[in-house]
């Protein structure tokens, strides 16, 4: 049997790469369709279509494994797996099947009143102070308003969200500075959020006690209901943050696509996709081989672990024609932003709708958006995009 292996001394999660990861992510993917990472002791995939491939085939490649760089089944995972994310089919059907209830386009197109309103609002004060941190002022504050709110959670405690999802995200990587970083800046999100996931701590017209509903029926157990609430409090805000304020950055050096979306705001959707694409939020995701399997010339052996560089593959040349370059008119279908397969992202109608509504708020509230210093990098292991991103509005 064929066996290549190539392995690279490129390191994904070093401090340097993350700020700047473009170059990382180019080496891995041109290398060969799987390389061996040496820092870490995984594979990795930068290509698109070992990529779909890898996401299509949940019998070869397991997420029971945790879909981070550690094997949770090896008791190294940093919290009680998740019932959708780390789990297969079988076990993964019946929880899935309640997310798409609760998610789907029809149980959630009553918030899009709320969410223009809120979007409204947001733009309104960004635009009257002329010069803002668009990270902060746009891509952060309206989904950390609309999401907490939809999904019904109290009011108070609300300022764990982003230390409990910087914990999620950041014990996905290596024990690294920034792993230690969001521990040390945890607090008492943990606590938090074992409390706010509870049913008497939900309101009771929200997301949260729409999927309780169903441990009612008998369709999951009251546990299994607490902790896909809690996957909105982890998978669900700092994605879409980083993303918004991914396409505010483009948008920003790029008048002439300005325009484009300031003449026609129903174009709203095509710059995120293409943000999503571009800046790639969610870049790397982890699977765990189940039996022996070949990936282009290399032997994959049972309970090795893959790395999906998403990044990567939204960038690769085999796929998309002038890939480096951030154009919404080009057509985005195919991105695995949200991943594919069984597990592709359940709340990617909502992350839509949220863009939909602030960057069509954005686009017919302000003529001209230029950047106003250097936009920061935000250093995460497994988070892309910008913790900074200062801009001046124009208004219309
Ligand atoms: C731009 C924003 C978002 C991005 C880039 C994103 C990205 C992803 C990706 C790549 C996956 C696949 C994981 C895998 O295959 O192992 C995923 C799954 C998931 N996402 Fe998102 N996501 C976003 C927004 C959201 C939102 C708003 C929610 C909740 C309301 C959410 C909840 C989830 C959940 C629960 C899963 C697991 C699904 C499953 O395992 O069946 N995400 N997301």
């Amino acid at each position: 049997m064929t066996d290549t292996v190539v392995e690279l001394d490129v390191d994904p999660f070093a401090l340097d790469v993350l700020a700047d990861p473009v170059p990382a992510d180019t080496a891995v993917r041109e290398a060969a369709p799987v390389v061996r990472l040496a820092a870490h002791g995984v594979w990795a995939t930068g290509r698109h279509a070992e990529v779909a491939a890898v996401f299509r085939d949940w019998e070869t490649w397991t997420s029971t494994a945790g879909t981070g760089l550690a094997d949770i089944r090896r008791g190294e995972g940093w919290r009680p797996p998740s019932v959708l994310l780390d789990a297969d089919p079988p076990a993964h059907t019946a929880a899935r099947r309640v997310m798409n209830r609760v998610l789907a386009p029809r149980a959630l197109a009553d918030l899009a009143d709320r969410f223009a309103v809120v979007a409204a609002e947001v733009v309104d004060d960004a635009v009257a102070a002329g010069e803002v941190d668009a990270a902060a002022a746009l891509a952060e504050r309206f989904p950390m308003t609309v999401l907490p709110d939809a999904v019904g959670m109290a009011p108070e405690g609300r300022e764990h969200l982003l230390p409990y999802a910087a914990l999620n995200f950041e014990s996905m990587g290596p024990h690294n500075s920034l792993r230690a970083e969001a521990e040390r800046r945890a607090g008492g999100a943990r606590e938090y959020v074992a409390w706010q996931v509870r049913r008497e701590a939900l309101a009771d017209d929200g997301i949260g006690a729409a999927i309780y509903a169903f441990a009612d029926t008998g369709d999951i157990t009251v546990d299994d209901a607490a902790l896909l609430v809690r996957s909105f409090l982890s998978a669900g805000i700092d994605t879409t943050i980083l993303a918004l304020g991914a396409v505010v950055h483009e948008l920003a050096r790029r008048p002439e696509q300005w325009a484009a979306l300031h003449a026609d705001p129903t174009l709203a959707r095509a710059a995120f996709e293409e943000g999503l694409r571009f800046h790639t939020p969610s870049p790397v995701i982890g699977r765990t081989a189940t039996r022996e399997v070949v990936v282009g010339e290399t032997l994959v052996r049972p309970d090795e672990k893959l790395l999906m560089m998403l990044g990567a593959a939204n960038r690769d040349p085999r796929r998309w024609d002038a890939p480096d370059v951030y154009d919404l008119h080009r057509r985005t279908a195919g991105h695995t932003a949200f991943g594919a397969g069984v597990h592709n992202c359940v709340g990617q109608v909502i992350a839509r709708m949220e863009a939909e509504a602030l960057l069509g708020a954005l686009a017919r509230r302000v003529a001209r958006i230029e950047p106003a210093g250097e936009s920061r990098p935000r250093l995460s292991n497994w988070l892309r995009g910008f913790a900074s991103v200062p801009v001046r509005l124009v208004p219309a």
